[in-house]
């Protein structure tokens, strides 16, 4: 018996040692301590002892008992101890780490270039101004001498809203008719802003960006027209480059040019490109705009913004301003 006491205290021992975690110790626990134990079920045969023999066991089983007792109890502060400390290891933050970083936003090309042809006109004395999206009839072609029958005003170009009483502008030339009948000359205007199209291709964006130009004086003259866009066009690409007015037809300038600039200039080397339309302001146009034709002249102008973009930063598809691919993106600062 003295032996077997022995073995039970040994392998008792043995097993609370070797447990590595506190799930581990509480099996071992059940099973030395637990109700069916081994120690247990030891202390309760006790009873059917002799007394002598009973007296002398009973002592030596609850020493060992204690002692397992005492061993559970130094075995599991250990392992807490250490299951703690692996947590702390786990959740350790180094504050010597780099941080993650945030990619840095950086401007679209388009409110660059925006800004940039706003900064020259502004400059030049021109204020800049804003009009609406959402148009009338009036504003976007009546007014501007757009005829009912003119090709402009066929389904396939204009967006119509609202059972066509209004529509989305089709340009920004329509900011014009509304500064002028909101004041009188002098006015000399810049107006920014998107303008919407049934129209989509490599060149083409049902919504882009023009620039609108207004100048409404006494005396003023196509030669004052001439010069101010040379200058501004000269200072928007930063070099020397040759350009041309041709005559071409808008309703609402009389008489009315394109200007071309030339590709090989500017180092694109694809001979003659229109940049803008331009004109001196008809006179039906000032009318109608409640401003005395026999008094005041006028020059008007608009550029696509995209369009001076592409060129500027060398873009060949106007579709990669609206694709939202960052690769792109990034490369403008
Ligand atoms: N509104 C014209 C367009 O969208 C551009 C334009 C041409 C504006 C001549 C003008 C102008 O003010 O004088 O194509």
């Amino acid at each position: 018996m003295a032996d077997s006491l022995e073995k039970l205290r040994s392998e008792a021992l043995a097993s609370i040692a070797e447990a590595t975690s506190v799930e581990a110790l509480d099996a071992t626990r059940v099973e030395l301590v637990g109700k069916k134990g081994r120690i247990t079920q030891q202390l309760r045969a006790l009873g059917q002892m002799a007394p002598e023999e009973r007296k002398r066991l009973g002592a030596e089983l609850n020493a060992l008992k204690q002692t397992v007792d005492e061993e559970l109890k130094n075995r599991r502060a250990e392992l807490e101890q250490a299951r703690e400390a692996e947590r702390a290891r786990q959740e350790v933050v180094d504050v010597t780490l780099p941080g993650r970083g945030r990619a840095p936003g950086a401007r679209h090309p388009l409110s660059l270039t925006r800004e940039r042809i706003e900064a020259l006109f502004a400059q030049r004395g021109f204020e800049i101004v804003h009009g609406p999206e959402v148009e009338d009839d009036f504003h976007n072609f009546e007014a501007l001498n757009v005829p009912p029958d003119h090709p402009a005003r066929a389904m396939q170009d204009t967006f119509y809203l609202d059972g066509a009483k209004l529509l989305l502008r089709t340009h920004t030339s329509p900011v014009q008719i509304r500064t002028m009948t909101q004041r009188q000359p002098p006015i000399r205007i810049v107006a920014p802003g998107r303008v919407y199209r049934c129209d989509s291709d490599r060149t083409h964006s049902p919504m882009f960006h023009q620039l609108e130009g207004l100048y409404v004086a006494e005396n003023v003259n196509l030669g004052q027209l001439r010069s101010e866009l040379e200058s501004f066009l000269k200072a928007f690409f930063e070099t020397d480059l040759r350009l041309r007015f041709r005559p071409s037809y808008f309703p609402f300038t009389e008489p009315s040019a394109e200007v071309d600039i030339d590709g090989d200039s500017l180092g694109t080397g694809r001979g003659w490109m229109e940049v803008l339309g331009c004109g001196m302001v008809h006179p039906n146009v000032l009318s109608a705009a409640g401003v005395d034709s026999a008094r005041y002249t006028g020059y008007a102008f608009g550029m696509g913004i995209e369009r001076l973009a592409m060129l500027r930063y060398g873009v060949g598809d106007l579709r990669q301003f609206f694709t939202n691919d960052l690769r792109f993106l990034r490369q403008f600062v």
